[in-house]
């Protein structure tokens, strides 16, 4: 992962790769006395913004914790929720993302989702998979621990020695520039299962914002406190 590290003491060079922790549309829907639905609804609503402010502000990657392993965890009528919007999403902003040269992703074990799940997202992805412009990576299903495991299952199955950089060319992010700036909203300050590895060395910002809140404006602020941050790597 050391690979694409600039060397120590330099300045940041531009930001290529951001990923965001979508957290707070509960309370955004408790604080309006509206069911929690209400605020994943508003929560997906707002990804379109900064997907669109992304590829304007020159990022090469946006990664987006969407559905993490533990979140089955939840009650069932919250999940099948989650997974409705989650179509929805893809199915009207597909569009969108092909004819604007987006690559759309996902991280994470989705295969292990329902049926009609993995089918839209297998037919989402070979839609853009031809693209050249930025890639957004959507996590879902994902858990680092377990993105871990399979990569270093892989390696191990290929008979190929377990290194940093053998486990890194088996992660599901293993084609995308390292990871330059993790953002977190609603005021919690942890890593939550997402991007273990790759935050190694990536500055992190954290917001009070909540996740439907949060707009290009809030990301452009982070993208500003990232420019003025020395990124030293343990050198000096
Ligand atoms: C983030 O919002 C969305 C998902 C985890 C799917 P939450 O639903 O976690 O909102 P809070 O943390 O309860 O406010
Ligand atoms: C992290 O948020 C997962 C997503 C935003 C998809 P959670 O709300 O699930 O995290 P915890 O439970 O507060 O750590
Ligand atoms: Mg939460």
């Amino acid at each position: 992962m050391s690979a694409a590290a600039p060397k120590a003491g330099e300045p940041a060079p531009a930001v290529r790769h951001v990923a965001i922790i979508m957290d707070g549309n509960g309370r955004w829907a408790k604080k309006r006395h509206l069911p929690r639905v209400v605020g994943h609804q508003r929560g997906v609503e707002a990804v379109r913004a900064i997907v669109r402010a992304a590829a304007r502000l020159g990022l090469e990657a946006l990664t987006l914790y969407a559905f993490s392993t533990e979140n089955w965890r939840r009650p069932e009528e919250e999940v099948s929720a989650l997974m409705g919007l989650m179509k929805r999403f893809i199915l009207s902003n597909l569009e969108e993302f092909a004819s604007n040269n987006i690559r759309l992703r996902i991280i994470g074990d989705y295969r292990a989702m329902a049926a009609d799940v993995v089918a839209l997202i297998d037919g989402a992805l070979a839609r853009t998979a031809g693209n050249t412009g930025p890639i957004v990576a959507v996590a879902l299903n994902y858990g680092s621990q377990d993105e871990i495991a399979r990569a270093a299952a892989k390696v191990a199955t290929s008979g190929r020695a377990i290194t940093p950089e053998t486990i890194a060319s088996e992660l599901d992010t293993a084609d995308m520039p390292p990871l330059d700036l993790l953002i977190r909203t609603s005021g919690e300050v942890r890593l939550s299962n997402f991007l273990l590895w790759q935050a190694a060395y990536a500055e992190l910002w954290f917001t009070e914002v909540l996740w439907p809140d949060f707009t290009p404006v809030h990301l452009e602020e982070a993208l500003a406190e990232f420019a003025g941050r020395e990124r030293r790597y343990g050198g000096r």
